[in-house]
């Protein structure tokens, strides 16, 4: 074996991955293309996270590995059933009706969930193993959610085919907060939605300084990486309230009194203008890669 191979290989081996997603799906093969570009398949092999997809049909226990039926009372489409899911989960050593290990965390992946968010996002991100459940036709047995009590989560107010895109947008959103899985761990802290200050991100510009007349403003060439990240926190703030004034809306309202809310503000722009400052420094010294995969 080649020795850069050998090393890569060894490197794969010495380190246990900090994140373990399991996935029940009827569809397994919507996910190759997805787990192995990018950020998430360099994750991946270099052992930082580990991916398992379950085909919850292996389950079934009849001839035609039946994994939904008709809902009883009538109505439309079909129901998934709960024994092949439940199955799957004995397998994977979380007995159903049993408590969890600390640590693990069961998902369903449900249009009926809480709206998944940002903070959200990083509290999964802190977990040793998510279990991720995807529906499929109508949706879940209700016993299901009886039997497990899984959080459930949505990724929005419409309504999917099945809960592997969802599943999808829940990984790629929470891998990229696995320590050492963006090139530049700084890019998760300066982004939009930040569960602190819910503001948008910043207007970001790259070469050639003018395109068709549009130029790159001028603060941004001046090397003051104070005044760099000034502008660029009022700019965030400025097309929040723009954009999105309910984000600011929520903040404000969560913070007591007036007087409390503005000192608050201050201390946290005061931070983040001292931290976004320092990045630039480093970056400029050569510490951090600018690109992320
Ligand atoms: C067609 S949907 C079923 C919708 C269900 N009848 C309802 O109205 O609540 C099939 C599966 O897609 C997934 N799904 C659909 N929309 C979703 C969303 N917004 N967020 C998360 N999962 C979703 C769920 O796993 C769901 O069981």
């Amino acid at each position: 074996m080649p020795a850069e191979e050998a090393s890569s290989e060894k490197e794969r081996r010495d380190v246990a991955a900090q994140l373990r997603i399991d996935v029940l799906t009827l569809f397994p093969e919507l996910f190759s293309g997805f787990l192995e570009a990018s950020l998430l398949g360099k994750a991946r092999a270099r052992g930082l996270m580990d991916v398992a997809l379950h085909d919850f049909r292996a389950f079934a226990t009849d001839r035609h590995r039946t994994v939904d039926d008709k809902p009883y009372g009538g109505g439309p489409g079909m129901v998934l059933m709960c024994e092949p899911i439940l199955a799957c989960l004995d397998s994977l050593g979380l007995p159903p009706g049993t408590p969890r290990p600390a640590g693990t965390r069961l998902v369903m992946l449900t249009p009926q969930g809480d709206r998944l968010e940002q903070r959200r996002v990083q509290e999964l991100a802190r977990a040793e193993r998510l279990v991720l459940l995807c529906g499929r036709y109508e949706g879940f047995d209700e016993r299901l959610r009886d039997i497990l009590e899984p959080e459930e989560i949505s990724v929005g107010d419409y309504i999917l085919t099945g809960g592997e895109p969802a599943a999808m947008i829940l990984i790629d959103a929470v891998s990229r907060l696995v320590p050492g899985v963006l090139g530049h761990d700084a890019s998760a802290e300066f982004e939009s939605h930040d569960p602190q200050t819910k503001w948008l991100d910043y207007p970001v510009y790259t070469r050639p300084p003018e395109v068709r007349g549009h130029k790159v403003p001028e603060v941004l060439f001046s090397g003051d990486h104070e005044a760099v990240a000034r502008w660029r926190l009022e700019q965030a703030k400025r097309r929040t309230r723009e954009r999105r004034p309910d984000l600011l809306a929520a903040t404000e309202g969560s913070r007591q009194g007036e007087g409390a809310s503005e000192r608050e503000e201050e201390r946290l722009v005061a931070e983040r203008i001292r931290r976004m400052a320092e990045v630039s420094r480093q970056q400029r010294r050569g510490r951090h890669p600018n690109k992320e995969d």
